[in-house]
């Protein structure tokens, strides 16, 4: 696997392999991989002929007295399980290769749609999101990128961003990956210290819920909130941040749930703000056990 560190030798690889005619695929992550990384490679390597994944800890996306110091960091592990899953070359650069002193350019959507959910408490978090991914686009020219619907107010996003500024690149999201018990794996995860592994399962096991509801005919979002954030609120670790039903494509709060409403949550639990949702009409059970309830 090829490692670069300056946008030059992005820029020289990914014009001889387009020369040669090959499709390639981007997976912009900001490193200390897992397993939800790791399918997003495969699913890249699968459709593309050269995939570049990107690990780049991206300090405009955080706000002050954010966990950009803290975020976990190891890149030889990450290199590792890219290499391992068919990545052909990784784009590892400093702040400095990407924000040169003077940076001042932004990229970010003026609806409310970046205001929504984890808008509301991160402000200039997708401001930060749209930018690195405009730049990376800039540098890889991919044909494709893939992107988690773990984080689905981002997928969102950058769906309409490509679209509204006619990005020549395909969006591609792909599915929630979870740890054994349902947790949604995160590079986050790793802030979870003793009982409040166990606490966190309480967002997939809010999912699930949400989910049977759903199956049982339930149609009515603010009766479903109530019930998700009754579970929710009886794990004495949890604190929520937020519990909405929104339009998949907009993020507008809806009232019904009809097919393709997002429903989506954002809970504390210790230090570590985790991230979880359904999509209505996607039964996709979070863990064995959930699916035999
Ligand atoms: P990061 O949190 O590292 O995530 C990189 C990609 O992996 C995102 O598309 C995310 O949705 C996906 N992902 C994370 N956990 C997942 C899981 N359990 N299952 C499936 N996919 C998962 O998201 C970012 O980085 C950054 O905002 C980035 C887009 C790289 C811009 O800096």
């Amino acid at each position: 696997m090829i490692v670069a560190e300056s946008i030059e030798k992005v820029r020289a690889q990914v014009a001889e392999w387009k020369r040669a005619g090959l499709r390639v695929g981007l997976v912009p992550t900001m490193g200390y991989l897992h397993e939800g990384h790791a399918s997003l490679v495969r699913a890249s390597v699968a459709r593309c002929d050269r995939t570049v994944a990107s690990v780049f800890v991206n300090p405009t996306q955080f706000g002050p007295g954010e966990d950009l110091e803290a975020y976990p960091r190891d890149f030889e592990r990450d290199c590792a399980l890219l290499e391992a899953n068919g990545c052909d070359m990784v784009f590892h650069p400093s702040p400095e290769t990407m924000y040169a002193p003077g940076f001042a350019t932004y990229v970010e959507i003026l609806s409310d749609m970046p205001k929504r959910l984890c808008g509301k408490t991160r402000p200039i978090h997708f401001r930060g999101v749209c930018t690195v991914v405009t730049k990376l686009f800039n540098i890889v020219t991919p044909d494709m990128a893939f992107f988690g619907q773990k984080d689905a107010q981002q997928l969102a996003i950058i769906r309409r961003m490509t679209r509204d500024l006619s990005m020549p690149v395909e969006i591609v999201g792909c599915p929630i990956v979870r740890e054994p018990d349902g947790l949604a794996k995160s590079s986050r995860n790793a802030y979870l210290k003793g009982p409040e592994r166990t606490a966190a399962r309480v967002l997939s096991r809010a999912v699930a819920l949400g989910q049977q509801r759903v199956r049982e005919g339930e149609r009515d979002a603010s009766a479903l909130l109530a019930a998700m954030k009754a579970l929710i609120e009886a794990e004495p670790l949890a604190r929520i941040d937020y519990v909405e039903a929104v339009d998949g494509v907009t993020m507008e709060p809806v009232t019904e749930l009809t097919d393709g409403v997002l429903v989506a949550m954002a809970v504390y639990v210790g230090t570590a703000r985790l991230l979880d949702n359904f999509t209505v009409g996607d039964n996709t059970p979070v863990c064995a056990q959930d699916a035999s309830d």
